[in-house]
């Protein structure tokens, strides 16, 4: 190989690592992306999102009627812990699972659009950025078909 197809063929090499050193500082720069539960607040965090929408759930007059039996603070512990094993925190969510939750109770769209409204209201009184709301409702959809009653 003659010295200057070698010398052509070092180029791009050389752009190459310039460019991975951009790379790196770059993400240097942003440090590491938060999980998450972490950019939620952590436990601190969820439990004031979980309570801020415990505090409209009760306000509500479109859904408060499906809580009237219900023992807020087992229910309110559950809902946190769900969402910290969703958002990747460190829980391991181990009650029952969503369809058997909310079975027997023939919960509509509009209900489950309520509660996902009153989320969003509550994650929006605590300050969190759209883009994590969105992370987690992410999270939550799919949830749909086994809470609302098809
Ligand atoms: C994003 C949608 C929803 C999610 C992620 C969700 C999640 C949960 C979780 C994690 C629990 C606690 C389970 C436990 O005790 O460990 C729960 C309980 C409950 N959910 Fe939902 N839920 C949703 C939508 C709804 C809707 C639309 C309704 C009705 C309007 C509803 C009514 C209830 C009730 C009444 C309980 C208490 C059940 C009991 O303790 O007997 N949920 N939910």
């Amino acid at each position: 190989m003659s010295r200057g197809i070698k010398a052509l063929i070092r180029i791009p090499a050389k752009v190459v690592f310039v460019g991975g050193l951009f790379v790196l500082s770059a993400c240097g720069h942003l440090g590491p992306q938060k999980n998450l539960y972490q950019a939620l607040g952590g436990a601190k965090g969820v439990d004031a999102i979980v309570y801020e929408l415990i505090v409209r759930i009760a306000d509500d007059e479109r859904v408060v009627d499906r809580f009237h039996n219900v023992d807020i603070s087992r229910f309110k512990a559950g809902l946190e812990t769900y969402i910290c094993s969703v958002a990747n925190g460190p829980c391991d969510y181990t009650g029952d699972s969503m369809q058997v939750v909310h079975a027997g109770h023939q919960y509509t769209d509009t209900e489950f659009n309520t509660i996902v409204q009153l989320l969003i209201e509550a994650m929006e009184a605590e300050g969190v950025p759209t883009v994590t709301q969105n992370r987690l409702l992410a999270r939550l959809a799919p949830d749909y078909e086994a809470i609302v009653y098809q």
